[in-house]
């Protein structure tokens, strides 16, 4: 089984092959949007551009599914490693960054710590 490790959170998340990005952090409780997507968000549509997450380099390139047409289109202008959690589905182990448009103080030592300790495959 996979594995998701949420970065700002501290939390290594199993999920199924295939399953929902979206999906599992709200399973998990986590915090997936700011306050524009909490205000309100499409749920799960491709259209609010609020479920922001970054992929850690690091990650294995093959971990999520490929850009879906509505991510090659929102995401024109943000950072190649931003995905949409909503349009991600998760193939294998990765590390990602919630809300990367408002990253923690100290996401450099959070995201340097999370890629030193293994992650499951
Ligand atoms: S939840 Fe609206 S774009 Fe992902």
């Amino acid at each position: 089984m996979p594995t998701i490790r949420f970065v700002r959170e501290g939390r290594d998340v199993k999920c199924r092959p295939g399953e929902n990005l979206r999906q599992v952090a709200l399973r998990e409780g986590l915090e997936l949007y700011g306050l524009k997507g909490n205000l309100g968000n499409c749920g799960g549509c491709g259209q609010c551009i609020t479920c922001f997450v970054a992929v850690i380099d690091g990650s294995d390139p093959q971990a999520l599914s490929p850009l879906t047409d509505v991510e090659k289109n929102k995401l024109q202008r943000r950072p190649k490693n931003w995905r949409l959690a909503c349009q991600t589905l998760v193939n294998s182990s990765v590390i990602v960054l919630t809300k990367p448009q408002v990253p923690p103080g100290n996401a450099r030592a959070l995201i340097n710590a999370a890629k030193e300790a293994e992650l499951p495959k």
